[in-house]
């Protein structure tokens, strides 16, 4: 068996900034608020026609791959984790294999929303464990911004969600020590419609319904989220799933050196964080900048985190998230 180790990072947000202030504009919301029940301060709206959500993956991806030190010519496998496909198919994967010029390599979309990233990185590890693959790109990115309902209405989602790309190379890892320990997925469908953007859908309501019904309150084609009950699950299950990395690895909370938490809330992390009595220095969150970029939100934070120096050689590095399925994971990694 081999082992799979994180090679290279990068992560890409769009330019365009838009603040708490600037949502209080167009919908009955205010910074206040928003900062003291989520944490955010300011969340990237795309701007440039360019930044879809494959395109922005591919910016994140050029710069994971320079750091890895790889080509186009030497990635084997592209998981690419998303809510927000550029098209309904086919998945943004190919359409970044076609622009980064890859080789006929499989591309795989992941849909498990804010646990996007997770699922993707234990399916790239699997490939390189059984020496199948050497060089997997990992990527999550999210286009939210054209999805969201920007009136009051939609005031409850809309101001958490924000748009970016991360991406990540996972390479076979040539030093028994280093790279990732395990991963753990999960997938709860009983409350797949808590966290959910349910039309336009196959077996629902599609596109055509939608414009027939010509319906002025009609918000299945927006995000719909039972705010509170996402917040007392995934406390839960980021708990569970953390604890189930470290007994699967004869390890202990005193042994994290750097908690990574999907950013879906500042006040999740925070509660994560004082149940496991982690110390300021020993959790990373950017949501204060980006608001939750869903399947992006780890790669970009794992990214800053390391760019910032938190992260050195021999730390363990514990990747969680819980997001709309429900789905939940971690991933544990020696750097
Ligand atoms: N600005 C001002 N007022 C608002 C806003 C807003 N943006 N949104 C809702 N309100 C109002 C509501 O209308 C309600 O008013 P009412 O009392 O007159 O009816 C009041 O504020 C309270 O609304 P709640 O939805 O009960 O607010 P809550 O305290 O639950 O906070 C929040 C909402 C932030 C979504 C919270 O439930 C939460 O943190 N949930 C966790 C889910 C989460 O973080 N999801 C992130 C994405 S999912 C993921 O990544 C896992």
């Amino acid at each position: 068996m081999f082992k799979s180790k994180i090679s290279g990072l990068g992560y890409y947000v769009p330019e365009n900034v838009v603040t708490n202030d600037d949502l209080s504009k167009v919908m009955d919301t205010n910074h206040e608020w928003i900062v003291e029940r989520t944490g955010i301060h300011e969340r990237r709206h795309k701007k440039l026609e360019e930044d879809t959500t494959s395109g922005m993956g591919v910016k994140a991806a050029r710069i994971a791959m320079e750091r890895a030190g790889v080509e186009a010519k030497d990635i084997d496998f592209v998981v690419f984790a998303t809510l927000s496909p550029d098209y309904y198919f086919p998945g943004p994967g190919v359409l970044l294999q076609r622009e980064l010029g890859l080789n006929t390599v499989a591309a795989l979309d992941i849909r498990a929303q804010c646990s996007g990233f997770i699922y993707a990185l234990s399916i790239a590890d699997q490939y390189i464990k059984t020496g199948m693959y050497k060089n997997v790109l990992v990527v999550g990115s999210e286009v939210h911004s054209a999805g969201l309902d920007m009136t009051t209405r939609g005031r409850g989602v809309s101001v958490i969600f924000g748009d970016g790309a991360g991406a990540a190379v996972l390479t076979r890892s040539e030093n028994e020590n280093q790279g990732i320990l395990s991963t753990h997925i999960h997938s709860q469908g009983e409350h797949a419609e808590e966290l959910a953007l349910i039309a336009p859908g196959m077996g629902g309501r599609w596109v055509t319904d939608i414009l027939e019904d010509n319906n002025p309150d009609d918000i299945s084609y927006t995000p719909y989220m039972n705010g509170q009950f996402v917040f007392k699950n995934a406390v839960v299950r980021f708990s569970e799933v953390i604890n189930e990395g470290l007994e699967a690895n004869n390890l202990g909370v005193e042994d994290i050196d750097m908690l990574i938490p999907h950013q879906a809330n500042l006040r999740i992390s925070q509660y994560i964080q004082h149940k496991f009595g982690l110390p300021d220095d020993k959790v990373f969150n950017n949501i204060q900048k980006y608001g939750n970029t869903t399947a992006a939100s780890i790669p970009i934070a794992l990214t800053e985190a390391w760019e910032a120096g938190k992260i050195k050689e021999g730390d363990l590095v514990v990747l969680a998230a819980f997001g709309s399925g429900f789905t939940w994971g971690s991933v544990m990694l020696r750097w």
